[in-house]
């Protein structure tokens, strides 16, 4: 994880970077440093968040050098401390680098490679420091002062590296550049005029350039304010090709919200709008590339992602089983790798993140191409390495998303995921299966889905004082059966990632097979009631809890409530009557509203929650 970012141009470097850092500190914001070149290089980094970095900067005296690279960092290896923070620099500070990923073989250089160090020149417990060290010495061993050599050290260090990274690096030798290289880390070089940009994701430099291009794998670029050469290991140049990014500057920032968590869910409508305008009434499938003749030698999907983007799949799962003739699974995309999956060329493999550029995705990703299936990624960051990678795209066009919490992006991809699945259903059901036209009303109710989502969240205020009345609570259930247990899953992750409050998904019906024991006056268990089918039977769960004296809060449509219902839950919160497959998304927005208020009360940093970073780029 960790975000970098770079500048080289005609500005102020320090300004740049540090409004670069303060747009990356959702990835990392354990400690955080920056290294700026003048005639030599000044290094300045500190414990704790980019506002820390800032403050020790704002004592200092002005430094307007055109050139510096910057970090924020969430530790892998050692812990959080100035010592550890990046930049690193070589024993003589000519050399001084920004890290992201891993140096899995750290150990072994330092022991191998470089052994005639002296001891007290390595100054960090971080596996990054090891790297500027090598090329240091590989730089030495060349000795001739030139861009080629410096590039030369750089490749050597690199291919002995096991593990992953995006790097920047600057020398003092070369006062107007930025050399940089990346393997499973994500890296964006933005192109100005006569000033050009680096970051981890584009969402840092937006305010400076909208013309973003991403480095492939295993590539290396330098970067001067006129020009961006990119090259491969092998030294040879490499064609670049440049996305305009078209996202406008208020998706980053927070328009008068308190947080971007709250900014994002209040955006769901606005985002469910925009993907169905772009891909409801259009040739979907065609423009993702899937032809007919393919889909029907498929008979199996893999769904693939992780934490949210993972639930998001789970949504699908079913629906996929229905169509005939195909089975589908949703993996972990951290588990896949390990469970001899059966992959061939009539598997598809659906592979969900929103950022691109999860470690676990990826290399799920590379191995279903390895192993000849094609791959159709559904993605919210353009340009990203999954979205490069896959043989078919659905962007979920939710627009950057910055909290470490997800909401927005879920709903767009469940979103996407239906959009996908009656396409498909479309092309392959069979005439004549008596369901076509279910899927019509699907298709016409989709268009009701904002509109009650606005409805979801204009009960902001009530969802508070539940919130108040729980956040008390050290343990809580989030039960349901079938997709709402799935929703189950996804509220209580979003609790324990931004109030630090335990609780836990349970199937409804699973609930009297050990968990009941636990259920007394102190245990909130919140119930998810959208499926007509299992009502019945997930409303008797809950009334097995009320009978042990436990609370129950409710969140059902407004045609499920009567007076059973009144006397049993404690609190309740109507969603708008709609299709059932729709009805979880709005029963989500009321979870997401709900941990929100819950981490609120607590005083959590709800943006950027404790030992979490948005994009997860290790394994
Ligand atoms: C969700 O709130 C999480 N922060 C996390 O589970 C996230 O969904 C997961 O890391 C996957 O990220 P991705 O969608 O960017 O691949
Ligand atoms: N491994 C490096 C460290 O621990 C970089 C971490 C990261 O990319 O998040 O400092």
């Amino acid at each position: 994880m960790c975000g970098i970012v770079g500048y080289t141009g005609f500005q102020n470097a320090t300004e740049i970077l540090m409004s670069g850092l303060k747009k990356l500190e959702y990835r990392g914001y354990d400690s955080a440093g920056i290294a700026l070149l003048t005639d030599n290089i000044n290094t300045i980094k500190s414990q704790g968040r980019v506002e820390n970095l800032k403050n020790i900067l704002d004592k200092k005296q002005n430094n307007d050098s055109k050139i510096g690279i910057a970090h924020t960092r969430w530790a892998t290896h050692g812990n959080p401390s100035d010592y550890n923070s990046h930049p690193h620099s070589s024993h003589d500070c000519k050399i001084c680098l920004v890290h992201n990923g891993i140096v899995e073989n750290y150990l072994d250089l330092k022991n191998k490679e470089l052994s005639d160090l002296s001891e007290d020149c390595i100054k960090s417990q971080t596996d990054t420091e090891i790297l500027v060290h090598l090329i240091r010495k590989f730089y030495d061993v060349n000795r001739e002062i030139s861009e080629e050599s410096f590039l030369d050290s750089i490749i050597m260090s690199l291919n002995k590296v096991k593990g992953s990274y995006a790097l920047a690096i600057i020398c003092d030798d070369f006062k107007d550049k930025i050399f940089v290289a990346r393997k499973d880390n994500p890296l964006v070089i933005g192109s100005g005029n006569k000033e050009n940009f680096l970051a981890s994701d584009s969402t840092a430099i937006l305010n400076y350039t909208r013309e973003i291009y991403f480095l492939e794998e295993n590539k290396i670029a330098i970067i001067s304010p006129n020009e961006i050469n990119t090259y491969d290991f092998n030294k040879k140049n490499v064609n670049k090709k440049i996305f305009h990014i078209d996202w406008n500057i208020e998706d980053v920032d927070k328009t008068g919200y308190d947080s971007f968590m709250l900014k994002e869910i209040f955006e769901q409508p606005k985002v469910i709008d925009n993907f169905l305008n772009i891909n409801l009434n259009s040739d979907f499938l065609k423009n993702i590339g899937l032809e007919k003749k393919y889909l029907k030698k498929i008979n199996h999907i893999y769904i693939i992602g992780c934490g949210t983007a993972y639930h998001a799949g789970l949504m699908i799962l079913n629906l996929f089983r229905n169509i005939e003739g195909l089975s589908a699974s949703c993996e972990f995309a951290s588990e896949f790798r390990y469970e001899n999956p059966v992959i061939d060329k009539n598997k598809l493999v659906i592979i969900i993140s929103q950022s691109g550029e999860t470690a676990d995705s990826l290399a799920a990703l590379r191995l279903a191409k390895k192993s000849k299936a094609k791959v159709l990624a559904v993605v919210n960051s353009v340009g990203s390495s999954i979205s490069r990678e896959a043989d078919y795209v659905i962007y979920t066009n939710a627009g950057p998303e910055i909290a470490v919490a997800s909401t927005k992006a879920f709903t767009a991809q469940v979103l996407a995921l239906y959009v996908l699945y009656l396409n498909i259903k479309k092309i392959l059901a069979k005439e004549n299966d008596g369901k076509c036209k279910e899927f019509e009303l699907i298709e016409k109710d989709l268009k009701n889905l904002s509109r009650n989502i606005r409805s979801a969240l204009k009960q902001n205020n009530k969802i508070k004082k539940v919130a108040k009345k729980y956040s008390n609570s050290k343990n809580m259930f989030y039960i349901g059966r079938n997709l709402d247990y799935i929703i189950a899953l996804e509220g209580s992750l979003k609790l324990k990632e931004i109030a630090y409050l335990f609780s836990q998904a349970y199937a409804a019906g699973e609930l009297k097979h050990g968990p009941i024991a636990l259920i007394d006056e102190n245990i909130l268990t919140i119930g998810i009631v959208t499926q007509d089918k299992i009502r019945g039977k997930t409303l008797s769960n809950l009334k097995e809890c009320k009978a042990r004296n436990g609370i129950i809060f409710l969140i059902i449509p407004e045609k499920f409530l009567d007076d059973e219902i009144l006397e049993m839950a404690d609190d309740i919160i109507l969603i708008k009557d709609m299709h059932e497959i729709l009805l979880p998304i709005l029963a989500n927005v009321v979870l997401q509203l709900f941990a929100y208020h819950v981490a609120n009360i607590l005083e959590r940093d709800i943006d950027k929650p404790k030992n979490l970073a948005k994009s997860v780029t290790v394994e």
